[in-house]
């Protein structure tokens, strides 16, 4: 495999030298694009955020400062992505307000009907079986409860599409098929606003 391919392919699941390269580099990456998809969140005091794929943690870490009575559960399958994220969070960890834990979002082991708040920034592309893991997110939301997803993809754009051909099991979605997707799996009240300039989306559905 070569570098290139090598080490965009940690963004699936980081791992090794390059995976701590990478998660580092998404902490500072991606904050601009979660911080815009955060902004559309209508959902006032969730008392139990669940964060998913959390990858290097900084998106566990702005969703704590924004919503100060809350507590977070990270997940990611990813063992380095877990250590990151629990040094990235380690005060939030010692006073109690987060937990990161290993996990798949295929087969989510937290407690069912528990959480306000599911969040999934720049993941889903690696989900396999995406309406069976919407399904599990579903099933640990408490009914009413939020599930925001945020992409720097809208499935059509260019950049990504390559990404696409170079990294193994990464599918960009459209709109219309996360939509889709998450009626499949039990959501409604879904809606998808999209960046002016940017294709970033943000999609937001009811449990
Ligand atoms: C591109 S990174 C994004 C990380 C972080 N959310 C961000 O925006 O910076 C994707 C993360 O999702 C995790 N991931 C992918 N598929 C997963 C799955 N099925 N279950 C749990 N984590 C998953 C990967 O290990 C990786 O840390």
């Amino acid at each position: 495999m070569g570098l290139f391919k090598n080490y965009v392919s940690q963004t699936r699941k980081p791992e090794g030298v390059l995976g701590k390269m990478m998660l580092n580099g998404m902490n500072s990456g991606h904050a601009k694009m979660a911080d815009w998809g955060i902004s559309h969140l209508s959902i006032s005091k969730p008392a139990q955020i669940a964060e998913l794929g959390c990858g290097g943690g900084r998106n566990a870490g702005e969703l704590m400062s924004r919503f100060p009575d809350a507590k977070l559960t990270a997940v990611d399958y990813s063992a380095l992505s877990v250590q990151k994220a629990a040094e990235f969070n380690r005060d939030m960890i010692n006073s109690g307000r987060c937990k990161v834990v290993q996990g798949d979002v295929s087969a989510l082991s937290l407690d069912k009907n528990s959480f306000d708040l599911a969040t999934a920034f720049e993941t889903i592309y690696f989900w396999k079986d995406l309406v069976k893991c919407f399904g599990q997110v579903a099933g640990i939301l408490k009914s009413g409860g939020t599930f925001m997803i945020v992409n720097e993809s809208d499935g059509t754009d260019k950049a990504s599409l390559q990404f696409e051909k170079i990294i193994d099991g990464m599918k960009c979605y459209t709109e219309k098929e996360i939509e889709n997707a998450l009626i499949s799996a039990g959501f409604s009240d879904v809606r998808t606003d999209h960046h002016p300039d940017k294709p970033w989306i943000t999609v937001i559905a009811k449990k």
